[in-house]
């Protein structure tokens, strides 16, 4: 299976390559070949097809950091214990909180999204028998966890099989609803987590619509909504998530934000912050611990990943808005030629324009 999602996503990657190598750019920094060179560090002829896997460190964003760690160790105790990389994340916090349209209060940092999946999952006061909804889309992070909360607390786990390709929001929605409606009431649904951009196969789901048809038929159940892949490649609106009924929210840096690895992000509402404790729970996380202070500190380890998230908001914003649109544009246009043209003859002909043009 995996494979297949492989090679359809080597596919997409060689037709988007091809047209990136085609498209003149309007605005910002050129897109193509020179740009690729000069901000990244691929061994040469390289073309990294796999971005969503484990994203791709632009050479501005790894010397920021480099900064960072250079700053650490001129002054260790200064840099963990008296406020050094926290007076960097106090710069940070709200710029990443803008990019998720949230309140940084609300706004924690991560090392990735599998530990902020974990925080969540991990947290809550589960009970025997007490339901965990996911999709058949579910990231393997979340049936993983969730059988080993089955384990420990004796729960169930229940799976909405969605089908892709799906042609309209319905399709997700209504398997969705029909296993919502076979729980028995009253209402066992501890918690219910969707993808906001699923990864095999990607797709964005209709996560509003979801947490508001939950939130319906089980009023008290916590919605999650893993954006492992929506941080730089998708608009993140955390307030109307949170007015649809969401919960959470957990969030990569490494993927389409171009942080480093090691970077990510988790929103709560207020009124769950109290509950949530990080994956690892450190010397500095008494009970009386507030929300940010408890993940901020998660102990002696390398901070710079969250430090240098700023630096990858700062490459965002070089690279512009054009940027954005331009890739948007060529993923429609490869999604086009993919389904309406032979696969294996386009995949042919992109190769070889490939080969000319890089
Ligand atoms: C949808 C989804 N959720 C969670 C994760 C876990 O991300 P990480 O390995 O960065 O924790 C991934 C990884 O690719 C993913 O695709």
């Amino acid at each position: 299976m995996v494979s297949v999602h492989h090679n359809a996503m080597i596919v997409t990657g060689l037709l988007l390559a091809s047209l990136a190598a085609s498209e003149p750019q309007s605005e910002g920094i050129p897109f193509g070949k020179p740009t690729r060179e000069r901000y990244f560090q691929f061994q040469p002829g390289f073309l990294n097809f796999n971005h969503g896997g484990f994203g791709a460190t632009p050479r501005l964003v790894r010397q920021a950091q480099s900064g960072f760690v250079d700053q650490q160790e001129a002054q260790p105790t200064a840099w963990f214990a008296s406020g050094g990389y926290q007076k960097i994340l106090s710069e940070v916090r709200p710029r990443l909180a803008e990019m998720m349209n949230a309140n940084s209060s609300d706004v924690v940092f991560l090392d990735d999204a599998s530990s902020g999946l974990n925080a969540v999952l991990r947290s809550l006061p589960w009970q025997p028998q007490d339901v965990m909804l996911l999709t058949s889309a579910a990231y393997a992070v979340l049936p993983n966890t969730g059988k080993w909360l089955q384990k420990r607390y004796g729960i169930q786990i229940v799976q909405a099989e969605v089908h892709f390709p799906a042609k309209s929001a319905e399709a997700i929605l209504e398997p969705v609803e029909r296993a919502l409606l076979k729980l028995p009431q009253p209402c066992k649904l501890r918690l219910a987590v969707f993808d906001h951009v699923s990864s095999y196969p990607p797709a964005i789901l209709p996560v509003a619509r979801l947490a508001r048809i939950v939130k319906a038929r089980c009023a008290e159940t916590l919605v999650l909504l893993d954006g492992a892949h929506a941080l730089g490649q998708v608009p993140i609106d955390m307030k109307q998530l949170a007015e649809a009924g969401v919960d959470a929210y957990v969030t990569d840096g490494h993927k389409w934000l171009m942080a480093p690895k090691g970077s990510g992000a988790l929103w709560a509402s207020r009124s769950i912050q109290d509950i949530l404790e990080p994956a690892i729970i450190s010397s500095d996380n008494a009970p009386t611990t507030k929300f940010q202070d408890r993940f901020d500190y998660i102990g002696t380890r390398d901070y710079t990943s969250w430090c240098a998230m700023g630096a990858a908001l700062d490459f965002r914003e070089m690279l512009g808005a054009a940027g954005g649109n331009m890739c948007f544009k060529q993923v429609l246009k490869a999604g086009h030629l993919v389904t309406t043209l032979n696969l294996v003859g386009v995949a042919n002909h992109f190769v070889s324009n490939l080969a000319e043009s890089t």
